[in-house]
């Protein structure tokens, strides 16, 4: 048997074009422009390439893009600072903090600065309270996504065996907390599991969340079930050649060793193009909800859960 390839990217691509149907109709019918604010402190190789391509994403779906690139030394009270002028600005509807921030600056508290109706990641506490009583709340953007992708394949997730492999506040956390409003049955697995294959192997729906590659092999997998990989590791590819300063090609692989695993599994998401598609297009969304729900809108269906 092999898996059905669930396509993260044409399914980002489906979601980004109904935020652009759903950006203009704002924009026609009520004069608003959702706007998005992404701020970056420091260097970090891997988050300029995120900002960058949220800056563009944002443009694209004809929504007004703010970066703000502060050095690495900023202090926390510059930080704050930028927060609240950024709160308090009617044309901003998303405030976006990329992490890690440098050691000196404490992230939850910059996190709970963000105006929660703001917050389009969903990483404040309040978001993260709403969220775990059941209450409409801003979702963070990976686990969204990984719902809107089961949903479309499953239609009704009830009564289904999920059991999410990490437990960070990000992805496991959240993640857990969706599929358990989708009436799933739900573990949250982690590196002590005692006996982490036979968890896995009772999962109809395997989300894998712990950021290290390849990890979750075939024989882990229930035969048939639905295998949502989260992880995006780069590691040596020495079958790819060298770089021209002799160091070793790379590539992409996610948290489950995808060859064995979709030879078993009934669906599964590839790495690169599965969940990671999906992170920013379900960003875009979140702040057409959070713009909608600012202004006492009508939100459109299907963008928010
Ligand atoms: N760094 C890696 N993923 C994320 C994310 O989803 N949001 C933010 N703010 N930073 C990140």
């Amino acid at each position: 048997m092999s898996a059905r390839i669930i396509d993260g990217k044409s399914f980002a691509a489906t979601l980004r074009d109904r935020v652009g149907t759903e950006v203009s109709r704002l924009k026609d019918s009520y004069g608003v422009t959702p706007g998005l604010a992404v701020v970056l402190v420091g260097e970090d190789p891997a988050s300029q390439v995120y900002v960058r391509n949220k800056g563009k994403q944002t443009l694209e779906a004809g929504m007004h893009s703010v970066e703000h690139r502060l050095a690495a030394e900023t202090t926390e009270a510059d930080l704050l600072d930028l927060i609240d002028s950024l709160n308090a600005d009617p044309a901003i509807h998303g405030i976006l903090v990329q992490l890690p921030l440098p050691g000196h600056l404490n992230s939850d508290l910059v996190i709970n600065a963000i105006d929660p109706a703001k917050d389009v990641d969903g990483f404040h506490i309040s978001n993260v309270g709403l969220l775990g009583t059941g209450q409409k709340a801003m979702v963070p953007c990976t686990p969204l996504g990984c719902i809107l992708m089961l949903r479309d394949l499953h239609g009704d997730l009830s009564g289904m065996e999920a059991v999410v492999v990490g437990r960070s506040n990000i992805v496991g956390k959240p993640m857990a907390n969706l599929l358990l409003g989708e009436s799933c049955t739900v573990t949250i697995a982690h590196s002590r599991t005692r006996d982490l294959a036979e968890t896995c192997r009772r999962a109809d729906i395997l989300v894998a969340a712990v950021g290290r590659p390849e990890m979750i092999p075939g024989d882990w997998v229930k035969p048939g079930a639905t295998v949502i990989d989260v992880g995006i590791n780069r590691i040596a590819a020495p079958e790819k050649g060298q770089n021209d300063d002799g160091s070793a090609k790379t590539r992409l692989v996610g948290d489950v060793d995808f060859a064995s695993a979709s030879a078993v599994a009934g669906a599964i998401t590839p790495v690169p193009g599965g969940v990671g598609p999906m992170t920013i297009a379900c960003l875009l969304a979140n702040t057409v909800t959070a713009a909608c729900r600012i202004h006492g809108l009508p939100e459109p269906e299907g963008l928010a859960i």
